[in-house]
């Protein structure tokens, strides 16, 4: 009888933060009385088909999460690079995973993820031959601007999706979509996608939204995003 598939995420963590501009990485950044890399590691823990959670840290990163104070999933290596997408490669050596085990990857900068949601990306994904990702459609009306701001068109949103994460795909097929050269791949279905696969798109949630900027923080603690009493 074959193996039992494995499940694992990989959460990046060894970014700067620049665009928010705090003095440290926002990962550290407190939210809601803990700092938010606890939030979405908690937020993971709380999948019990996940059997190991590595958190991809900077090697320049000085600050190390405290111990003893996680699920006993969860481990941390720094071998992060300079790109997400090098963040990920790297993490992925890490992990002893067989080329049919699953791989989700988390943003550490995304606290909001709901256990129900996770679970239903593993649910909607578990059987699929490439893998898939949560996101959500688009429901602005979307505008293309050049340079100076002013629009230039109007995009049809009807077939548009935002991605989010995790983004879940078996280890072999991730590791062949990051096996060469990173330039412009923002998140791990674009380099599965050149691979000329389809990853699937589940439906995620708002509060999965990314940290990205000074106000994310803000709304993310006034949604009091990752604590189970909210
Ligand atoms: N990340 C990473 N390694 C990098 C860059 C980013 O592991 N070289 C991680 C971040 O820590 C974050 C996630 O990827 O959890 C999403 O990236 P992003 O929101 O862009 O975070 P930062 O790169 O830290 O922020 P910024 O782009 O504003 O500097
Ligand atoms: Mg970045």
């Amino acid at each position: 009888m074959p193996m039992a598939e494995r499940y694992s995420a990989l959460v990046p963590a060894a970014g700067g933060g620049s665009r928010l501009g705090a003095v440290v990485p926002k990962q550290y950044l407190e939210l809601a009385g803990d700092c938010m890399l606890h939030r979405t590691l908690d937020a993971l823990s709380a999948e019990p088909r996940l059997s190991d959670i590595l958190v991809v840290l900077s090697p320049t990163d000085t600050r190390r999460p405290p111990a003893g104070r996680f699920d006993r999933r969860v481990r941390f290596a720094a071998v992060g690079g300079a790109t997400r997408a090098d963040s990920v490669a790297a993490g992925l050596e890490q992990l002893d995973a067989n080329d049919s085990d699953w791989v989700l990857v988390h943003d550490a900068a995304r606290p909001g993820l709901s256990a129900a949601v996770l679970a239903r990306l593993i649910d909607a994904v578990g059987d699929d031959a490439v893998g898939g990702l949560l996101a959500l459609p688009v429901a602005d009306t979307v505008k293309r601007a050049d340079a100076a701001g002013r629009v230039v068109a109007t995009v049809d949103r009807e077939s548009l999706w935002a991605a989010q994460t995790p983004q879940m795909f078996r280890a072999g097929i991730l590791r062949r979509a990051l096996a060469g050269d990173h330039t412009g791949i923002t998140d791990e279905a674009s380099a599965v996608e050149r691979l000329g696969l389809q990853p699937l798109l589940v439906r995620g949630e708002p509060g999965n939204f990314k940290v990205t900027l000074a106000e994310d923080l803000q709304l993310a603690a006034a949604l009091r995003l990752g604590r189970e009493d909210r």
